[in-house]
């Protein structure tokens, strides 16, 4: 449904995207994950013709964008990261105006409109003014207006940063909705969480490149990364550690506690356990750590996903 291959995009000296590519089948749900400044927006403004790659390709359902960018926009809808809405007027007459622009028949918008407006749960609200709503009742308007030609595929760039967890929940719940209904998603955050929950595969980007791209066991697979138990003894003393060592040799200490390292935590674990209560250490606490989009990105880039 969509493909992108080798965008490259310089802006002055700043090379956003140096050579951007995949492929997004019909239906799936895409996660674009990474940093601030990675790259995200850059790319989503390209595959929605706001802006021009210095290089590259982009096809969206068939058609090359450069070539038919008109038949591509009728496709996409896009939530754009900056809310752009007219504040003096209320969600209804934004809405309005949005089908206007995409050429959807006066009698059907409004059907359509009442329609979508239900969908995020707007309509108590949908004939106040925009300038009244709160950030997340702003962030659902503008997801609504992309919705209202039905486009087979939808760009949503961080649609939830800066809202309240109702909202973001609701958000969340209508991406599900779109995508088991068979729309095509692009998904873009920074929230770990958020590409795991709702992504099929997911592309992580940084410095305007994709660094890795897979299914999250796939991501969980692809390096040799290891899983971490930490557990924490009362009792741990140096011929405990070395009567622990002699068993198990990829592990660490820190002060009163052992790192463990293992592909198969959860095969190991009851392992560790008995080994440990073998040489008489005592429990007090044990941490699993298991790998997630946060520490395979630090393990790729040894920076965080996101500033603490
Ligand atoms: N119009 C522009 N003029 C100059 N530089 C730009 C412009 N747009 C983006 N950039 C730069 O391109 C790089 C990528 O920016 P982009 O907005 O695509 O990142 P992002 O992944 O969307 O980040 P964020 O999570 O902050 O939204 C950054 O270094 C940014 O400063
Ligand atoms: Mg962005």
């Amino acid at each position: 449904m969509i493909n992108v291959s080798n965008l490259r995009k310089t802006f002055d000296t700043i090379e956003a995207l140096k050579g951007i590519s995949f492929n997004i089948p019909q239906g799936e749900c895409y996660g674009l994950l990474g940093p601030n400044g990675a790259g995200k927006t850059t790319t989503i403004s390209i595959m929605s013709t706001l802006i021009e790659p210095n290089e590259g390709k982009v096809s969206i359902a068939g058609y090359d964008l450069k070539k038919n960018p008109l038949e591509c926009k009728k496709n996409i809808g896009v939530v754009t990261q900056e809310i752009a809405l007219y504040n003096e007027l209320p969600a209804y007459d934004n809405l309005l105006f949005w089908g206007g622009l995409y050429n959807v028949p006066k009698l059907e918008l409004k059907a359509r409109i009442d329609e979508i407006v239900n969908l995020l749960g707007l309509t108590d609200r949908k004939n106040d003014k925009v300038k009244t709503y709160s950030g997340g009742m702003k962030r659902r308007v503008n997801i609504a207006s992309a919705l209202l030609h039905r486009p087979k595929v939808l760009f949503m760039d961080e649609p939830t940063v800066g809202i309240d967890p109702q909202s973001r929940n609701l958000i969340f719940e209508v991406v599900e909705k779109l995508h088991k209904e068979g729309m095509t998603i692009v998904y873009t955050s920074h929230y770990m969480e958020e590409a795991e929950r709702l992504c099929d595969r997911i592309g992580i980007i940084d410095n305007g490149e994709i660094i890795a791209q897979g299914t999250l066991d796939e991501l969980r697979t692809s390096g040799s990364m290891k899983e971490t138990v930490v557990i924490s003894f009362t009792n741990l003393t140096d011929e405990r550690y070395t009567a622990i060592v002699n068993d198990w040799n990829d592990l660490q200490r820190f002060d009163d506690a052992i790192h463990f390292y293992s592909m198969n935590i959860q095969g190991d674990l009851s392992k560790i356990i008995l080994k440990c209560n073998e040489v008489g250490l005592d429990i007090i606490h044990i941490d699993i750590r298991k790998i997630n989009l946060e520490t395979i990105f630090l393990s790729l880039t040894g920076k965080q996903l996101r500033d603490k």
